[in-house]
């Protein structure tokens, strides 16, 4: 029996075991024999992959094996370090990296060339740092960074106002310019998928909401706030764009699981590590030490973080979250997400500790350290999908990924 990925089953190839869309749906059984006309139907079910005979194969598969062979060993040994802190045996894991290495082989074989991983630029030493450091120090020395963005304390003040209505609501948003555009291009784009152009804020609160649009504006605002801390040895907008990947990924599960409000998921990984930001912010020279330190180490950032700075973006993230007066389901987002344990397994953390790992497995840059957190297998069992969701969800954040980015980054 072999696994063999939709582009590579052709007609003829003898189904092994019954075909089940990612739902559990069931499509083919087992022993039945695909033909031409079925590949499509396959596809459009959202059918990945299937389970197929061996003595059914064929020629031409073998032929695609062998010719890939060079991309494939390629893709692993790039992604071997990437994974370097988990289990490849171990589910989730297995099939993420089952995916991402079939995607990097495909990708490599069209004459895809990675990013190189760069070393830091050597910096000097700077001061060492023996305490922890106090993360109440470290955001109120600064008036600015602890403060909301202010079009969200507007936002908050309105939603705390029992009749406000969506054209209120709608009128505090569109006094920030640049807020409303990126709201409305997200929402006109195809990831909301409303039929018909959506003009004016008080309409986009209208369809969505009014929880699910002020959490997007927060979102939105947010970005805007930190985009420009200057940084040689940081790249903002990949941080960002793990960012946004690790938001698609905890709304994409968060539907599948059958969550009512997606889009606090998707704030929450917009947001879960501003904490990183704060650092950089706060302290250049240190953090860009910490980075040096994960890229040689293949380490993830929140353990580089606590060798060289003695706390991290979880608990300095959770102090902002809070400073903010955040709900307490993005309070729990932000601070336990490499730790879900500390907040009880709740659905929150353990979904954006699970979105944060597929975001750095799936992301095709190497120039952001991107060495996968170890999983905390719990929280995979909390949340309780199947892993046929995994490629499904793959599929769907690399689609809306797309679309997503060039609203953020006006491409
Ligand atoms: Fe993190
Ligand atoms: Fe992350």
């Amino acid at each position: 029996m072999a696994l063999v990925f939709i582009d590579d089953l052709t007609e003829g190839m003898m189904l092994a075991e019954d075909l089940l869309t990612p739902s559990g749906r069931f499509v083919l059984a087992a022993g039945a024999t695909i033909k031409a006309d079925q590949l499509k139907i396959l596809k459009s079910w959202g059918v990945v992959e299937a389970n197929i005979e061996v003595s059914s194969l064929g020629n031409e598969f073998a032929q695609q094996q062998e010719a890939s062979a060079e991309f494939h060993d390629q893709a692993e040994n790039l992604l071997s370090v990437r994974f370097v802190q988990n289990d490849l045996e171990q589910e989730p894991i297995a099939t993420l990296y089952r995916h991402v290495s079939h995607l990097w082989t495909l990708k490599l074989q069209e004459g895809w060339v990675p990013d190189s991983i760069t070393e830091a630029a050597p910096i000097s030493e700077p001061q060492k740092i023996h305490a922890p450091l106090s993360a109440a120090k470290l955001l109120n020395g600064d008036v600015d960074l602890g403060c909301l963005p202010t079009v969200y304390s507007h936002i908050v003040d309105a939603l705390n106002h029992p009749n406000t209505s969506s054209y209120q609501l709608g009128e505090v948003i569109s006094k920030d310019a640049s807020l409303t555009v990126r709201l409305l291009r997200l929402v006109n784009s195809p990831f909301y998928g409303f039929s018909g152009k959506v003009e004016t804020v008080a309409r986009a609160v209208s369809l969505l909401g009014l929880n699910e649009l002020s959490t997007l504006a927060l979102g939105i605002s947010v970005i805007q706030k930190f985009e420009n801390i200057p940084s040689d040895q940081f790249d903002m907008e990949s941080f960002w764009r793990h960012s946004i990947r690790c938001g698609l990924f905890a709304r994409t599960l968060a539907g599948y699981m059958g969550e009512k409000d997606t889009e606090k998921y998707f704030t929450g990984g917009l947001l879960h590590d501003i904490g990183r930001l704060v650092m950089l912010d706060r302290m250049p020279q240190q953090y860009c030490l910490a980075i040096s330190r994960a890229r040689q180490e293949h380490l993830p950032m929140y353990r580089a973080e606590q060798d060289v700075l003695k706390t991290d973006h979880c608990i300095l993230g959770k102090m902002l979250a809070e400073k903010w007066r955040l709900a307490p389901s993005l309070i729990r987002m932000i601070g336990c997400h490499h730790s879900p344990r500390l907040a009880h397994y709740s659905t929150e953390a353990c979904l954006i500790h699970i979105a944060d790992i597929f975001a750095h497995g799936c992301s095709d840059e190497v120039l952001l350290v991107n060495a996968v957190p170890e999983l905390q297998i719990q929280a995979w069992n909390e949340i309780g999908l199947a892993t046929d969701y995994i490629s499904a969800a793959i599929k769907q954040v690399d689609n809306d990924f797309k679309e997503i980015i060039k609203i953020f980054f006006d491409r």
